[in-house]
């Protein structure tokens, strides 16, 4: 039987584009959006209401889910957003939000549907984590903090729903165009000693989304753990990724030096 996907944030991106490859491919797929009024007519699959920063939509969207299909196979968490801005200048607010969709709207849209899988004994749940979940870099500390906790999360529940038959794996990807950058909100704090140092940052975030490759690499990475039975934890994508993480890990010097040479000449 054909698996039954649901995938949040299918509106735009790697959701898009994921919903759009597996229901060509045959599978069952939800994909959901805060707006799908706006893609109605627009996309071949079926796309619902949910906004994973409430509680109230999560609550209608689940139930709603099981009057649409009967089954569910695969949850791929991969809505999300990001904030920019140098840590000190950018506000606790705008850092709070960043958690409340990337972290704990993904922990909570994951928690409604767990008595499901669990009940069903089976079931895999991905989650669109991102290179930064791994690794630091500036400009986006609060990204960065927000994918670091959805890291761990997601690290210690998969030891918990192994007894269930439920996987649970991570999606690392570095840059790729979607419209991450378009949709990112900016802090709009501003400390004159950070005045060169932020017009280097911002230049050096512009050249990875300016150099970033289209998105195939991340859905035939998400689409290959969808349709295999022994799925890894991590699954890093996008170029170099291997070679960051190794300069991290073994190189750390190498990597920080590296880092702070590319801010600087961006
Ligand atoms: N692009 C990259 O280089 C990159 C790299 C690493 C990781 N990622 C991660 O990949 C995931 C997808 O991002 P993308 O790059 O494809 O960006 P995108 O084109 O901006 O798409 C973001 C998607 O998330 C949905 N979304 C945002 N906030 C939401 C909320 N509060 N509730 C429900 N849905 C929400 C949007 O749907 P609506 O606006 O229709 O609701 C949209 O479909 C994110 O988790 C992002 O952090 C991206």
């Amino acid at each position: 039987m054909s698996k039954t996907i649901l995938i949040t944030g299918a509106s735009s991106g790697f959701g898009l584009m994921l919903a759009n490859d597996l229901h060509q491919a045959g599978f069952t797929v939800i994909g959901t959006s805060r707006q799908p009024e706006k893609y109605q007519g627009k996309i071949p699959f079926k796309l619902l209401q949910l906004d994973i920063d409430d509680d109230n939509s999560i609550k209608i969207f689940t139930e709603q889910l099981f009057t649409q299909v009967k089954q569910l196979d695969v949850l791929v968490n991969n809505a999300g957003f990001m904030v920019t801005g140098i840590a000190e200048e950018t506000e606790i607010e705008k850092g709070r939000q960043q958690f409340e969709t990337n972290f704990w709207g993904t922990v909570k849209v994951t928690n409604a549907l767990l008595p499901y899988f669990r009940k069903q004994k089976s079931g895999h749940i991905i989650t669109v984590s991102s290179i930064v979940g791994l690794i630091g870099q500036p400009n986006l500390s609060y990204y960065v903090a927000s994918k670091h906790a959805v890291e761990g999360f997601f690290k210690s529940l998969r030891f918990e729903l192994k007894q269930f038959n439920i996987n649970v794996s991570l999606v690392e990807p570095r840059w790729f165009k979607t419209n991450i950058g378009h949709n990112a909100v900016a802090s709009t704090g501003n400390i004159a000693d950070y005045d060169l140092y932020r017009k280097q940052v911002n230049a050096f975030i512009q050249k990875g989304l300016d150099e970033a490759d289209e998105p195939d690499e991340v859905v035939k990475t998400i689409t290959k753990l969808i349709n295999t039975n022994d799925p890894k934890l991590s699954n890093p994508v996008g170029k170099m990724t291997g070679m960051i993480l190794f300069l991290q890990n073994y190189l750390p010097k190498m990597f920080e030096s590296s880092i702070l040479k590319s801010v600087e000449t961006a």
